[in-house]
This record gives C-alpha cells, structure tokens and sequence, in this order.
C-alpha cells in the first residue's frame, strides 16, 4: 500500500492572461474550484494510477470539509482516515497565467491538525505501508514524526520539500527519495551548483530528484550530474503538476521500474496533467500515461 499523509485543501483557482501588478485589477478568463492540497493531490494521484492507496489528512467542519471529503471519495480514495477537525478547511488561493504559471496563497485551516502527537497515535494507519508519501503543508514535527514512524516500519519515504521549508536533520536522515525543485533545492543548500548540492543532501541520506519543470529532472550518478529531458507539451495549469510527479515516481517504483524509468513515467503524467486545468482533476490514469509513452516512441510500463 502507498499511505500518503499530507494536506488537503479546497483550491479557489483564478485563470487570467497574467498575475495583476500590486493594486491592481484585471479581468480573469475562468474560474473553478477544485479538490487540492498536495497530500491528497498525490493521494488522487496514486488512485488513477491505479495504485493502492491510503491517505490520513484532515478537514475543518465546514462546507469545504464536505466538498473534499466527497471529491476524494469520487476519486475512488479512502477517506476513512480523513479527520474533520473544528475550525476551517484549508484554503489555497491560486492565480493561473496564460502559461499555465501560478501564484498561491494557502491558508492551511485543519491542516494544522497533523502534529507530532496525532501522528504517534497512529501507528496503526502505517503497518501496511511499502512507501510513504510526505509533502510540507502539515506541521514539521508531524512529518518529522511521520518518517521516524515510516522508517520503523520498514517502509520507503517520498518527500517533496514543498512548499519551501529548511529541512531539519532529523527529517532527512529518515528520507529515501527527496524531490526538490530549483527554488526548494535553493532553500535547502544556499552554495554551490546543482550537482554540489545533490550531493551534499545525498551526503545525509536520501536520492535527490530535481524537478525543473518544463526542463525535466536532474539527479547525480557517479558523481557527474544527469538530465532527463521533459515531454514538450503545451501548459495550461502546472498546479499539482509537483504532486502528480511524486505520486506518479513511486507507483511507477512499486510497479518495479528502475529509477529512470520511474522518472520518465512521473515526467510524462506530470506533462498529462499540466496541459490540463486543475490539480487533482487533471492527473491521468496509467493507461493515459502508458499510451502518451507509447506514442512518444518511449518504453512501456
Ligand atoms: O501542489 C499544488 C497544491 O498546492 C494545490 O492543490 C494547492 O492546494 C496548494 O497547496
């Protein structure tokens, strides 16, 4: 099973030609809701993959609450270990571009639940766990707790330090797969070019992938820095494109592809979803992601 424990939150997304200037105001093009949050992004995620998955996350007791809750439910995930804590859901407000280029502002509501303490009373959520994935929307003590706990267990963690957060040692030395992109990479180590800093975060554990977006992904081999090329697609939204890449890595790692191949998978369905409106809305099913391969002349899964 893969048990995702993050954040989950109600995404207000704007789509305009570009962001407003300060003071300003213009004109959007569409406007939607969606289910988001980047824990149960990458729990929708490992859902249309087909992938057999678990999700702990909360929600506040308010109309949102509702929403998320059925919305995971439709995108056939447990909701059993969503908790509906007092208090506001959380809330990201987001600006989409005509590139498919954002700008978010999240509330984090009953995200805030997810502490240290909630989670080492729930051991029992994580016995059946072959990996884990984290993200940062929830408390740092609560993913802190949540790797220690994962790693007790035997099973592998993927962490993607978003939003930016310095990361303390005691997170990362539990870590097997950290999934930084240039400005989360910068966060983590300040000096040095990308592969100094690969290497100086491998030096403490776990394999860095850097997520460069429309550039594709780095990691080090060898000691010489690699690069996979992304799949040119033409963006929309690249919201959630992060969580889909994660969720996407590890079902591909679960299904037995090696990690190049897993990063070519999470490259393709995060190309899937960015020509797509919407987080969650927008991932793929393995069947879209191994005809997308297919057809780009790329192995099959
Ligand atoms: O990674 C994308 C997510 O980040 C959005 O769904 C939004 O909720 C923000 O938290």
């Amino acid at each position: 099973m893969i048990l995702v424990i993050g954040s989950v939150n109600v995404d207000l997304v704007s789509f305009a030609p570009r962001f407003p200037e300060f003071g300003e105001t213009i004109s959007g093009t569409d406007f939607s809701i969606y289910q988001g949050g980047k824990g149960a992004n990458q729990a929708v995620a490992v859902a249309r993959m087909g992938g057999n998955v678990g999700f702990f996350g909360a929600v506040g007791k308010d109309a949102f609450g509702d929403f998320l809750v059925k919305s995971l439910q439709n995108s056939r995930v447990d909701v059993m270990n969503i908790v509906k804590v007092k208090g506001g859901s959380g809330v990201a407000s987001i600006w989409v571009d005509s590139n498919g280029e954002n700008a978010i502002i999240l509330n984090v509501g009953a995200n805030a639940y997810l502490t240290a303490e909630v989670l080492e009373k729930s051991h029992d959520i994580f016995k059946d766990a072959s990996y884990v994935l984290l993200q940062l929307e929830t408390p740092m003590n609560g993913v802190v707790k949540a790797a220690q706990i994962a790693k007790n267990f035997g099973a592998k963690v993927v962490l993607d330090p978003a939003p930016a957060r310095v990361l303390p040692n005691e997170l990362i030395e539990n870590i097997d797969y950290i999934t930084p992109n240039g400005t989360e990479l910068l966060t983590l180590i300040e000096e040095g070019d990308t592969l100094s800093k690969i290497k100086r975060l491998e030096s403490h554990g776990p394999k860095v992938i850097v997520k460069a977006g429309a550039e594709g992904v780095y990691y080090a081999e060898n000691d010489e820095l690699k690069h996979l090329n992304a799949f040119k697609v033409k963006a929309v939204d690249t919201t959630g494109a992060g969580d889909c890449f994660n969720a996407s890595f590890t079902v591909a790692l679960s299904n037995g592809l090696n990690f190049v191949k897993s990063c070519e998978f999470a490259m393709a369905a995060s190309a899937i979803s960015v020509a797509r409106k919407g987080a969650g809305s927008s991932f793929p099913t393995k069947k879209e992601v191994d005809n997308f391969l297919r057809r780009r002349g790329t192995f099959e899964t």
